[in-house]
């Protein structure tokens, strides 16, 4: 484990707001007569409305927050995603755009921004959002950077009922869903839970495996002492996206591996990672509510979930080759900029694309149904990368 080492002690007001929340969980504990899966910890600890880490209204993203993400480095990453919306949208005028996951709404807003300058407009821009903390957020960026652009913008608690056209972005979501975590001791599989103990949180081994993780364990082949996890949910997720989409495709952005890679013999503490104030360290019940809780993507999952839901896997690369492969520097040549923002960029570039920064660990993955012509940022499909 990373010890933590908090860079700062959070306020006497942030302590109160975390105690709720923990006897909030604690309480659900006994509810679930003492023990309660990861997944559900997880849930509680960032989505537990008004209480959880982004149902709360404290500030997670950017300088003053936990993390940055791609959309907040530079305006540019959403350039070159509008390139690739455009590509599909100019064979549909009546194509939309889903967004799962919006943060602050700055990748809406500059995608809408790119796409009205070359009169490219998805009919509409609509986003399932889970913590309606941020759903304010979202409306208050979009109103600002682009107000003329807002009425496009629809907000929706579940998947639209009618046949989509279009495409569908998540970028930084999956990380943020809750994941089941589980450890082999001397050969046999436990899923780690959660418990309390002496009134604080604690895990606990239980050998009640669900049919879903059995079966997952005996597909693969393990060493005899491991703990990983898996993301239960991801499967029955793709398939809800699968039976909505008619043409187009989804668009899947995250930090993460290939099976191989991520359930390597060496990565035997598994991806779970915590963030408070930039700081990155393994304990999930510190300060429940004030950090952020995630585990790396698994892309071969979701590769395998998307034959099984007839879905065609349309390319997968890092982010680095996706950008480049959508133009990231042509939207940097055709942009009129001062000397500072020209520092700017290229201090954002080394971000987004440099291999020690988010350039290959984090990767892009496209899923389509009925499109034929190549993905712009996809120069090489190769599976043998994924599966
Ligand atoms: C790490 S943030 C990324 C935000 C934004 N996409 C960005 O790149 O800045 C994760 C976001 O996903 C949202 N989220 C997590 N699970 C979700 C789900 N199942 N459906 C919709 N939003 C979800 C969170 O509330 C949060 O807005």
């Amino acid at each position: 484990m990373i010890k933590p080492d908090f860079p700062t002690t959070p306020t006497p007001e942030a302590l109160v707001h975390s105690k709720k929340l923990l006897n909030h969980i604690l309480s659900q504990i006994k509810t679930y007569h003492g023990e309660i899966s990861f997944a559900q910890y997880m849930e509680l600890a960032l989505y537990a409305p008004q209480l959880g880490y982004y149902s709360a209204s404290h500030q997670k993203f950017g300088k003053e927050g936990d993390f940055i993400t791609a959309p907040e480095i530079s305006p540019l990453f959403s350039q070159c995603l509008a390139r690739q919306c455009q590509q599909i949208l100019k064979n549909f005028p009546e194509g939309n755009i889903l967004e799962f996951g919006a943060g602050t709404g700055t990748m809406a807003a500059h995608i809408l921004i790119e796409l009205s300058k070359i009169c490219i407009l998805p009919k509409n821009y609509f986003i399932i959002e889970l913590s309606a903390y941020l759903k304010k957020q979202q409306y208050e960026t979009i109103a600002a950077l682009c107000p003329e652009l807002l009425s496009r913008v629809v907000w929706l608690s579940t998947l639209p009922k009618f046949k989509f056209n279009g495409i569908i972005l998540a970028n930084e979501v999956l990380d943020a869903m809750p994941i089941c975590r589980f450890q082999i001791i001397e050969g046999n599989i436990y899923e780690i839970k959660v418990c309390e103990k002496d009134n604080k949180l604690s895990y606990c081994l239980s050998n009640n495996i669900l049919p879903e993780l059995l079966e997952f364990y005996h597909a693969h082949h393990w060493p005899l002492d491991y703990i990983s996890e898996i993301n239960l949910n991801l499967t029955p997720w793709i398939l809800s996206l699968s039976d909505i989409l008619d043409t187009g495709i989804i668009l899947l952005i995250d930090y993460g591996f290939p099976e191989k890679e991520y359930y390597h013999p060496q990565r035997n503490m598994g991806t779970l990672m915590c963030h408070y104030r930039h700081y990155a360290h393994t304990d999930p019940f510190l300060y429940p509510g004030l950090q952020d809780i995630t585990a790396h993507v698994n892309f071969t999952h979701i590769a395998i979930a998307a034959m099984q839901s007839n879905l065609d896997i349309l390319g997968y690369t890092h982010q680095a080759a996706f950008l480049l492969g959508c133009g990231l520097m042509e939207c940097l040549t055709t942009a009129k900029n001062t000397e500072k923002e020209k520092i700017l960029n290229n201090s954002a570039i080394h971000k987004l694309t440099s291999p020690a920064e988010m350039g290959e660990l984090f990767k892009v993955i496209a899923l389509g149904r009925h499109i034929e012509e190549p993905l712009l940022g996809f120069n090489l499909i190769d599976r043998r990368h994924i599966l």
